[in-house]
C-alpha cells in the first residue's frame, strides 16, 4: 500500500507512539487533582505545552489545548464574535470547513458579516484587495489558512500580519497544514489566535491548540471545571498532548533534512508528471512555489479518468481528489472550482510526508500510465 494522502492525516510516528506508550503505562492520575498521581499528569502536560511553546516563540500560557484544528478554529471565531464584538469578517472562500461552516452559523444568527477577500489567478489571496477591505471594514477579523489543505498555496503570513496591525484588525490564521512543517515563529506574524491539529504531523488524532495571544482575554467557550485557563475545560487528553509535545520535538529536530527530503519527492513527481502526462495542469500555485507536501494537479477528463481516485486505492495507492470531505466524490471540490479549474478536468491531490520514498512515486506514476493510458 501507498500512501499519499498525508494532507488529510499522517502515520503516527514510533517516537511519539513510544512516548504515548510511556505516559499511558505510567500515568493515569487526573491532572486537576491535589494528589501526587493528579500532580504527576500535570506535570506531563504543563511539560508539554512548556516544549510546545518553546518551538513557536510564544508562552505557555498562550497555548489551549483542543480536540484539534476543527474545536480551536470555532472557539477563535466565536472568541472574537462574543468577547470582542467583532462583526466584520474577513476571510476567503477557500478556507477549511472549520471556519466555513462557523462562519456561515454566525451569519445566519445575524452576527457578523462575512467579507471574501479576492482570489487572483491560480487561487492566490489577492492581498491589495485585502488592504482595500481593511480600509472600509473597520473593526474587523481577517480569517485566512496558512497554507491551503488542498492545493498547498501559502499565504505572505508576515505581510499579512502587518496589514492587520496598521488597520487594527484581529488575525487569526488556520496554520493546521504548516506548523511543524517550518520554523514559525510566531510573534513575527502579529498574530492574536492559530489553530494547529497534532494529526497532520505524526502525532495523535483528536488533539490540537488554539494559541490566544497573551495580549487578549479570552471567556469560557466550554463550560465546566475551569481547565485550560477557564477557556475550554474538561479533563485534559494527557495521551494526545505528550504524543503532540514528541510529535513537534522531532519535527523541529529533523525539520532540515524533511524539508529537503520532501521538496526533492515533490520535484521529482512534478517532472515525472510532465514527462508521462504532457497534458498534465497544476491547481493552485503547486508548481514552482506552495507548501513542500501538497502537489494537486488535472488530467483532461476522459473514459478512463472516471473513478479514477478509487481506481487508484484498488491499485493499493491512496490519494484524495482534493480535501478528506471530498474524497469519495467526483464533484469537483469547492476550492479546485474557486482556484479557477476547469471543470472537465479530473484532479487529484498527491501529498507527502518523511515516509514515502522515490519507489513510492514511480510506482503510483506507473500505475497512472496503466490506468490512463493503458501503455504500461
Ligand atoms: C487546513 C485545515 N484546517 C483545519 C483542519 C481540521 O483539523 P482537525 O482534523 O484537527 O479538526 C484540517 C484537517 O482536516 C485542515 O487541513
Amino acid at each position: 500500500m501507498i500512501y499519499l494522502d498525508n494532507a488529510a492525516t499522517t502515520r503516527l510516528d514510533a517516537e511519539v507512539i513510544n512516548e504515548m506508550g510511556r505516559v499511558m503505562n505510567n500515568y493515569f492520575g487526573n491532572p486537576s487533582s491535589i494528589h501526587q498521581q493528579g500532580r504527576e499528569s500535570r506535570v506531563i502536560i504543563e511539560e508539554g505545552r512548556k516544549k510546545i511553546a518553546g518551538y513557536i516563540g510564544v508562552m505557555p500560557a498562550e497555548i489551549v489545548f483542543t480536540s484539534g484544528g476543527t474545536e480551536a478554529l470555532n472557539i477563535a471565531i466565536s472568541q472574537a464574535i462574543q468577547k470582542y464584538g467583532i462583526k466584520n469578517i474577513i476571510s476567503s472562500r477557500i478556507e477549511h470547513p472549520a471556519v466555513l461552516n462557523t462562519l456561515k452559523y454566525f451569519t445566519e444568527k445575524g452576527l457578523v458579516n462575512p467579507i471574501f477577500v479576492r482570489l487572483k489567478e491560480k487561487g492566490i489571496i489577492d492581498i491589495e484587495n485585502l488592504e482595500s477591505l481593511l480600509k472600509t471594514n473597520a473593526n474587523a477579523l481577517v480569517c485566512l489558512m496558512h497554507a491551503n489543505n488542498e492545493t498547498g498555496n501559502l499565504l505572505p503570513i508576515k505581510e499579512t500580519g502587518q496589514l492587520c496591525r496598521q488597520h487594527n484588525a484581529m488575525f487569526l490564521s488556520d496554520m493546521v497544514q504548516t506548523l511543524c512543517k517550518y520554523e514559525n515563529n510566531i510573534p513575527n506574524f502579529n498574530l492574536d489566535f492559530i489553530a494547529c491539529s497534532a494529526h497532520k504531523f505524526h502525532g495523535p488524532k483528536g488533539c490540537g491548540f488554539l494559541y490566544i495571544n497573551k495580549n487578549l482575554e479570552a471567556s469560557p467557550m466550554v463550560h465546566g471545571g475551569g481547565q485550560e485557563r477557564n477557556i475550554r475545560s474538561g479533563t485534559e487528553n494527557i495521551y494526545g498532548i505528550a504524543g503532540m509535545a514528541k510529535a513537534f520535538e522531532v519535527a523541529h529536530r529533523d525539520m532540515q533534512k524533511n524539508i529537503g527530503y520532501i521538496s526533492g519527492l515533490k520535484a521529482y513527481m512534478i517532472e515525472q508528471l510532465k514527462n508521462n502526462f504532457p497534458e498534465i495542469e497544476f491547481n493552485g500555485d503547486c508548481e514552482n512555489s506552495g507548501l513542500y507536501t501538497i502537489l494537486n494537479v488535472s488530467f483532461p477528463e476522459t473514459v478512463k479518468t472516471k473513478m479514477l481516485i478509487q481506481k487508484l486505492d484498488i491499485a493499493g495507492i491512496s490519494v484524495s481528489g482534493g480535501s478528506a470531505c471530498h474524497s469519495a466524490k467526483e464533484a469537483m471540490s469547492y476550492v479546485l472550482r474557486e482556484t479557477g479549474t476547469p471543470i472537465n478536468r479530473t484532479s487529484v491531490r498527491f501529498s507527502f510526508s518523511k515516509f514515502n520514498s522515490k519507489k513510492d512515486l514511480d510506482i503510483c506514476i506507473e500505475t497512472l500510465l496503466n490506468l490512463l493510458t493503458g501503455n504500461k
